[in-house]
């Protein structure tokens, strides 16, 4: 018997309407468009205004679209994973909220928090159901809202962070899909990424809140440094483990957290910029969203066969790199 492969076979993205710009951040905080720009790459976000929404509606339109694009009934949904660090409520999980806003009802769902390498992690989690044969149609989201987390009165985080959610549709094929992965994980760095109280460690009180510890806490510099080194290290492992030179390579798929990052790494691993997934400009970080967003946005030039190399890193910490051969798109 031939080996199975989870091959995605569509994606699509939701965002909400609010674009946040640079010059609207100049009025908030102590800060101007030229040094986001430069040290950032980051022009605007996007912003969940309706304070009746939440990450289950994002992904609920994500999903109902994804379903719509590529003709899949709802019924024949086995699984829904949703990768997140802003699930609607700390429990139930937001994968089930979704299935039931969308009116999947043969799923079940469950969520994943490992900040912004979650929707890698997802995906790799969701294609084993599929390489195993024990499911055949799996849905993999990737959503923050990041703006429900973002003190917007700290500049050192409130110009990074946007909100957003990208989903795919994972299948099986003998020749197409997710190939190989290498994951890693340091609980130490927590201190450098970290939301301070809401959790088991420090629950809600009125101190807490005075405290403004509901907030993403970040030491930049030291978050800068870990992500190149760790994306690095693991697109290396990937690519050693199948043989592949950085020109076999068709795209590389990077978190979208700062611009710099993302070209050390592809100075790093010498990948012409031309072949790096890009569109941080218009969304920031959007944390567990980055990824599938760039796959969404960059759809029409995917062509089945393309080798495909997805990285990130995030709070945990957390990081990794996956191999993907991409399952359609006409070939060249
Ligand atoms: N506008 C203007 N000045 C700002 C600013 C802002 N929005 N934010 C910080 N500064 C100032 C600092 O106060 C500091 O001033 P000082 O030198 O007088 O003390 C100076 O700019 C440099 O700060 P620093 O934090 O060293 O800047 P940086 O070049 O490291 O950039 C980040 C800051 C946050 C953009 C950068 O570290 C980063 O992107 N880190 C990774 C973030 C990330 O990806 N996190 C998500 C998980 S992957």
């Amino acid at each position: 018997m031939s080996k199975k492969y989870a091959a995605i076979t569509g994606v699509q993205g939701a965002l909400p309407s609010y674009v946040l710009t640079n010059s609207e951040l100049e009025t908030m905080v102590d800060t101007n468009d030229e040094w986001i720009t430069s040290r950032t790459g980051i022009q605007e976000r996007r912003i969940l205004k309706e304070t009746d929404k939440a990450a289950s509606d994002l992904a609920a339109e994500a999903v109902e679209k994804l379903l719509a694009k590529t003709g899949t009934p709802k019924d024949e949904i086995e699984l829904v994973i949703v990768a997140t660090v802003t699930g609607d409520q700390v429990f139930p999980d937001t994968a089930n909220i979704t299935c039931d806003k969308v009116g999947i009802k043969n799923a079940f769902g469950f969520d994943i928090n490992a900040a912004c390498s979650g929707f890698l992690f997802a995906l790799t989690t969701g294609a084993q159901y599929i390489e195993t044969g024990r499911l055949k149609k799996v849905i993999v989201v990737g959503v923050d809202i990041m703006s429900s987390i973002i003190d917007y009165s700290d500049r050192a985080t409130c110009i990074i962070f946007g909100d957003g959610c990208g989903a795919v549709l994972l299948e099986a094929s003998t020749d197409y899909g997710v190939i190989d992965s290498v994951f890693k994980g340091d609980g130490s760095g927590r201190e450098f990424l970290h939301m301070k109280a809401g959790g088991s460690l420090k629950p809600t009180s009125q101190e807490s809140l005075d405290n403004r510890e509901h907030f993403v806490y970040q030491e930049g510099r030291t978050v800068f440094k870990s992500a190149v080194k760790g994306m690095v290290s693991t697109v290396q492992a990937v690519m050693k483990r199948n043989n592949l030179s950085a020109d076999d390579v068709t795209w590389v798929v990077p978190h979208q957290a700062n611009i710099r990052i993302i070209q050390s790494v592809a100075d790093m691993m010498d990948f012409p910029m031309e072949r790096v997934m890009l569109n941080i400009a218009k969304y920031g970080n959007t944390t567990a969203a980055t990824l599938p967003l760039c796959l969404w946005d960059y759809e029409s030039k995917l062509k089945k066969g393309d080798n495909v190399i997805l990285t990130a890193f995030g709070g945990g910490f957390t990081w990794g790199a996956t191999y993907i051969k991409w399952g359609y798109g006409a070939a060249e």
